[in-house]
Order: C-alpha cells, then structure tokens, then sequence
C-alpha cells in the first residue's frame, strides 16, 4: 500500500467543494489543510470536509508545509501569484483553468513548473468526459481520415436562469463578469474548455484564430458595486487547425435552455463524429465506411475513465501520466490571447 497523499486545498469557494469530495473518495489521500483570505469561507469548508490545518494566506501555509500536493481553486487571476511559490516550495500542484490571465505568465507558470520536477496539471476537467477520450482515439487511429471541418459550442445560461443562484449578488459570479476581478469572461471561463475539447479531440494544435467578443448591458451604469461588468458574455471563433481544417468554436452564457452543454461536430475525407456533453450526459456518435453513403449515425460505446483527481493522484504516485500539463495549459493561453487580440480588430485573423 502506497503511503498517504496530504493534500492542502488553495482556495475553498465553489469549485473547491468538488475538488474535496473527488479527492476525499480517491484511497489514501488526506485532506489536510485549507486556505482561504475569506475566514468564514474557511471555517465553513473546512468544517464540512473535516479539514484541521486552516491558513488565511498561502505563505502560512508553506511555513507550516505538512503536505505533499496542492489544488489551487482560486479564482484565475490568483493562480499565478499563488502557483509560484508552491512551485518554488517543491510541492505538486494541479490548477484550475484557465491557468493564468496572460500567456506569459502561464509560460512563467509552466516553466517554473518544468524546473520544479513536480507533478504539474491544469484541470481541464471535460477530460474526464468518455466521448471525448473515444473520439479522440477514433481520430488518432484515422476513423474519419484527415480533418477537414468542425463545429463547437458551449452554451451556459447562468445570466438569464437563477439554477446556478443569483449573479447579481453572489461574488463567484461577479469576479467572473468583470476584467479587474482577473476574469477574460465567457472565453476565459468556458471557452478555454470547448478549445481544449476541440483541438484535443482533432489531434492538431489551432495556428489561427478570428474572433469576436460581445458583452451585453447588464446593469445599469454596467457595474454592481465594485465590480465593472465589462468582460464579455459571448464569444465566436474561427480557427485554422495546424492540419490545414477550418472550423468554429462559440461559448456563451447567453444560451436560454442550455445549462452547462458541450457539442463537437468534426468531419475527416471518411467519416464524421457528434460528440456530445449536454444534461451530465456523455455521447458519442458517428458516421463512418460505407455508413457515409446513406448517411447513417450509429451510437458509439465509450469506455468509462478515472477523473482528472484519480489521474493526478496516479500522477503522484507515478503510476498514470501527468496530462494535461502545464504546457498544455500554456498552449491554450496563447489561443485565448490570440482571440482577445482578434477581437480588439475586429475579429481579423491572428497567428496563435
Ligand atoms: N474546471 C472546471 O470545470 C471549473 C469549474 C468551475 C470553476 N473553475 C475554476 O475554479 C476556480 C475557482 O472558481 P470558483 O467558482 O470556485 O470561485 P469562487 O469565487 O467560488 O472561489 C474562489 C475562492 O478563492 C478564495 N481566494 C481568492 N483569492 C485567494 C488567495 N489569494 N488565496 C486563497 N484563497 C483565495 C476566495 O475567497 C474564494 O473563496 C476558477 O479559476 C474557475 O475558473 C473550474
């Protein structure tokens, strides 16, 4: 038996609570410290998942430095400040996405953690979707031959359907609308995922982009309290994949009807897949052989997979791959910029 694996959460908001319930159900892996600059945030967190090491600031954290790994849920403008020093302290970290607000710092963060020799890991977490795995292997293995085309979206509606709770008022959403809160709105938020979804599952690496960004009148005077709700809302994009494929990737948090849904549509010279991550629920269709004459699309079984936590966990204990990595997460970063420099010229085309 492989010893235990004490893991120190950095940031205890949202996303933090699924990180502690994926960890805590992984064998051998102790939940051991947690630290938030909210004390009641902490208190609250670590009183759920019976955390006993509490820290208002990372620094007092690594001083105390009784853990092996960290996951840093902070909101993405903190991951740099906060990555480097768990970095420099020699500790394994997996990081929220987008990993940083700018490609150089994420080329920082990756370098850093090149020179670390630690386990590095974005958590691109629709990784951990089967249709997206089985598609991908499908392309690798030639199913649908060179890609030519792709469409894919991800739609989310949290700013016109209270599910999620009230974006007016909840500071997890507000950071998320506004630019000096570190956020790169829809793009940075999701649409880091559909680019991974989509270049992962192509094979290829995107060596263009087009794109347009739209932030829609939200607020009177566009802001709530201190928060400027001027990061965008929509965003439409065009991409040439290093493969010669041309294509479009769309997030929004504008799709009424769409909680929190992925699509991919590819298409190769023999054949085409419908991957699909809607309702929770992981598809995968295709249209492949002789199949493409009459068109027929036939459910394609997917096998199930560890999660992203068991894969860093595998990572630690060095018996699975440490994927995606920080580089991988660097990679994306230069779409994005790439995007936001397309958007401020009105969607011309820019070299990734
Ligand atoms: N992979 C996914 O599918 C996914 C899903 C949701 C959120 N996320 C990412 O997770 C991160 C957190 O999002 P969230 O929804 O949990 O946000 P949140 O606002 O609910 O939580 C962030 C927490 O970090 C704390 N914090 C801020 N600065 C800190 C610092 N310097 N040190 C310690 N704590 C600090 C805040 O007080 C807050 O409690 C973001 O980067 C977001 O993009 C990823």
């Amino acid at each position: 038996m492989s010893d235990p694996i004490r893991l120190l959460i950095l940031g205890t908001g949202g996303m933090a609570a699924n990180h502690a319930e994926k960890f805590a159900e992984i064998e051998g892996v102790q939940l051991v410290g947690g630290v938030d600059t909210r004390p009641a945030q902490l208190t609250a967190f670590c009183d759920k998942f019976g955390i006993q090491g509490r820290f208002a600031t990372l620094d007092a954290a690594l001083a105390w430095g009784q853990f092996d790994a960290v996951t840093n849920v902070t909101p993405d403008a903190a991951h740099y400040a906060t990555t480097l020093p768990v970095l420099a302290a020699g500790k394994h970290i997996l990081c929220e996405k987008p990993l940083a607000t700018t490609a150089a710092q994420a080329q920082d963060m990756a370098d850093a953690a090149q020179k670390a020799g630690v386990v590095n890991m974005v958590n691109l977490s629709y990784r951990n979707v089967p249709a997206l795995q089985q598609a991908a292997k499908m392309v690798r293995e030639g199913a649908i031959g060179p890609v030519r085309h792709f469409e894919a979206s991800y739609l989310q509606s949290w700013l016109t359907q209270p599910a999620w709770g009230d974006w007016r008022s909840e500071s997890q959403w507000l950071w998320r609308l506004s630019s000096a809160h570190g956020s790169k709105g829809v793009l940075g938020d999701v649409g880091i995922h559909i680019l991974d979804f989509t270049t992962f599952i192509a094979g290829e690496s995107a060596t263009s982009i087009s794109c347009l960004l739209k932030t829609f009148d939200k607020a009177e005077g566009g802001r709530i309290g201190e928060y400027v709700l001027d990061a965008n809302d929509s965003a439409t994009m065009q991409l040439h994949l290093s493969g010669g494929a041309i294509g479009t990737v769309a997030a929004t948090r504008f799709a009424t009807g769409h909680m929190n849904d992925l699509r991919l549509r590819i298409y190769g010279d023999l054949g085409g897949l419908e991957v699909r991550f809607e309702g929770a629920v992981s598809a995968l269709r295709a249209c492949l052989g002789a199949d493409v004459l009459t068109p027929t699309w036939r459910d394609v079984a997917c096998p199930t997979l560890p999660s992203i936590y068991e894969r860093f966990i595998a990572a630690l204990r060095g018996t699975g791959a440490a994927e995606p990595t920080f580089a991988r997460g660097a990679e994306l970063q230069r779409i994005l910029d790439a995007a936001e420099t397309s958007a401020a010229q009105s969607g011309a085309s820019i070299a990734v």
